[in-house]
């Protein structure tokens, strides 16, 4: 059965989208947006052709998410490791934040959803932080879906430095290290606050996690796809959460 539904940012065309379960909704999903450079490259593009126009995936997953009831949605947009690629990449996707926010920040405010950023802040170039921190006061009283952008992320880096500042305060009589416990680790974690994914998807067929929330994803459910991030529209997330929705998770038990 097919059914229309209406979304909040204004569409030119309505999509038909698939029947959807508002039943065990994942809280939070997790997306690493893989294969923009493949994307373009199968186009005879430049590579950043395909993250300009990833860019409307994020908007396209944002609204998808946002009618499924996700509570979060963490968006991985550039690793630690990112870096490594040459200057001019590197520069144009420090610049894609405030692009993006330039334009959807306004409807991102109306529609109750609050922006955060997860990453390590020093190494990021001001301007991008600027338009994230910009976003971030501005959204903050909002109660809707979070939009958690992964930005200069690592997962080592993040656990280097939980344990720097765990071992700080030993060192300092602040902490004992009988009191070190998971809900301890997670607090200090950058996704502190906020649930672990319960669903992660990659696109563009690799099946790995390129340092990407290790600890949090001890459980989650994992999805796969073969297309491109540019392709990824809100058909592929239905279909994620579709399949979510069919599995048994056990956390090492019975059912
Ligand atoms: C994902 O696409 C975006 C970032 C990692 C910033 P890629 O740029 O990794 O695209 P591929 O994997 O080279 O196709
Ligand atoms: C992971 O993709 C990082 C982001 C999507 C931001 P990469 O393209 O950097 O990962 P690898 O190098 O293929 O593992
Ligand atoms: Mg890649």
């Amino acid at each position: 059965m097919i059914k229309r539904v209406r979304s909040w940012w204004k569409q030119k065309d309505p999509q038909l989208l698939p029947e959807r379960s508002m039943d065990n909704v994942p809280e939070h999903v997790a997306i690493i947006m893989d294969g923009n450079g493949r994307w373009a490259k199968s186009r005879g593009l430049p590579r950043i052709v395909g993250h300009q126009t990833g860019m409307k995936a994020v908007k396209r997953a944002t609204i998808a998410a946002d009618e499924l009831g996700i509570k979060y949605l963490t968006l991985y947009a550039f690793s630690t490791e990112n870096w490594k690629r040459p200057k001019d990449e590197v520069d144009f996707l420090m610049r894609l934040p405030q692009e993006f926010l330039a334009i959807e920040l306004d409807e991102l405010i109306q529609k109750n959803v609050q922006v955060r950023m997860m990453g390590d802040r020093d190494g990021l170039p001001q301007h991008t932080l600027n338009a994230m921190e910009e976003a971030m006061r501005r959204t903050a009283g909002n109660d809707g879906l979070v939009l958690n952008f992964a930005l200069n992320y690592g997962s080592r880096k993040e656990m280097t430095d939980c344990m720097k500042e765990l071992g700080k305060q030993i060192q300092e009589g602040r902490l004992s290290p009988d009191e070190i416990s998971p809900e301890l680790i997670d607090r200090h974690l950058l996704s502190g606050g906020m649930p672990d994914p319960d669903l992660i998807i990659r696109t563009s067929g690799e099946m790995r996690l390129s340092n990407f929330m290790l600890w949090q994803l001890a459980y989650s459910e994992m999805w796969f796809t073969d297309i491109y991030w540019p392709e990824f529209n809100r058909n592929h997330l239905y279909e994620a959460v579709a399949e979510y929705q069919r599995r048994t998770r056990r956390y090492g038990g019975l059912t």
